[in-house]
């Protein structure tokens, strides 16, 4: 038995490297497996926030995932808050998590920067709540970006702990799916940091919401070096902008980056970037076109989470049941 889960914040828009790195797996892996997708609104608030904007997001988030082509007949497609599954799960899997495996995880690091003091406690048990969003499904399989790989190892370590210490098989060991030639995008203006939606510069990535012009424009101004591209993909070593564009090309065309080089090696950016720039727009001008009719109704969009979450309801309880037995609890 297979099952497939993954979860997405709510906060910000969609951009290219979201949906090159993850989201284009989601939709693919509905073709051959059960699919439960969850909006993470619980996440979102661990960091400040403010109401109307998260409230915003969420149907947002939503409408972009369905543009995407998650299908809702055939996948569930639900906001993490209206499943209380999950936030219990994740108080009984604190108990199961130890301090020093949390103490590793590089995400809060980074996220807390120079204010750990400060940061909130939710930020810190973050990774546990979403070893709580996989584990309530019992899922085999988690599509992430790769910089999800050290929560999901997190993950198989608490599934484990759990299965041992109170001697049960519930928990599988949840695997990451990360494939494809752009599993990590990174920003158009810094080939070492990630495409990432609180990059202040608007300029470091493509949203999904960008026109044609704007999408032109981003590729257009992106940096490079100033050589030819390589004929071979040793030649991308230590360029790391050029290694960017060709992985997006690559990724974008359904392609690799060895087919790209083949095709593009010894020319320059000034011919590679409007083909880019061209293959970006063919994929997401349909994209941003239903995402701008679904937003505007919604009241079809809480029909979808509020039927989606019914349904996950319906998977998730039984096994926060047999957790509640397996623990001792007498309810
Ligand atoms: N932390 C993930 C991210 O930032 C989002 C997430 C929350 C998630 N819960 C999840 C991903 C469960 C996969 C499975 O991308």
């Amino acid at each position: 038995m297979s099952r497939v889960f993954s979860g997405i914040q709510p906060t910000g828009n969609l951009h290219l490297g979201n949906y090159l790195g993850a989201i284009r797996n989601w939709v693919t892996m509905q073709d051959a497996h059960e699919c439960i997708y969850c909006v993470v609104d619980l996440h979102a608030i661990t960091v400040a926030q403010d109401p109307a904007t998260l409230r915003a997001g969420i149907r947002d988030m939503t409408a972009a995932l369905l543009a995407s082509g998650i299908d809702p007949a055939r996948s569930i497609l639900f906001p993490q808050s209206q499943v209380r599954v999950h936030a219990e799960l994740a108080w009984v899997l604190m108990c199961t998590a130890r301090m020093g495996w949390l103490n590793r995880m590089t995400q809060f690091k980074e996220k807390s920067g120079k204010d750990r003091e400060g940061a909130s406690v939710g930020l810190f048990t973050y990774p546990v709540l979403q070893a709580a969003d996989i584990l309530a499904y019992q899922a085999t399989h988690v599509p992430v970006g790769d910089d999800q790989k050290q929560h999901l190892e997190l993950a198989r370590d608490i599934a484990q702990k759990f299965n041992t210490d109170m001697s049960v098989e519930l928990f599988p060991l949840p695997e990451p799916v990360i494939q494809g030639p752009a599993t990590r995008v990174m920003s158009l203006r810094d080939g070492n940091a990630k495409m990432s939606k609180s990059d202040p510069s608007d300029a470091s990535r493509v949203n999904m919401t960008d026109d044609a012009d704007t999408i032109a424009q981003k590729i257009k101004r992106a940096r490079t070096d100033a050589e030819v591209l390589p004929s071979e993909v040793a030649g991308l070593a230590g360029r790391a902008e050029a290694a960017n564009l060709v992985g997006i090309m690559a990724a974008l065309t359904d392609s690799s980056v060895a087919a790209v080089l083949a095709q593009y090696g010894g020319q320059g950016f000034g011919a590679f970037k409007p083909a880019l720039a061209d293959a970006a727009v063919a994929v997401l001008a349909p994209i941003t076109a239903r995402f701008n009719d679904l937003r505007r109704d919604t009241t079809a969009i809480d029909v979808v989470l509020a039927q989606g979450a019914v349904r996950a309801r319906a998977i998730a309880e039984p096994v926060l049941a047999a957790v509640h037995r397996a623990v001792g609890f007498s309810g």
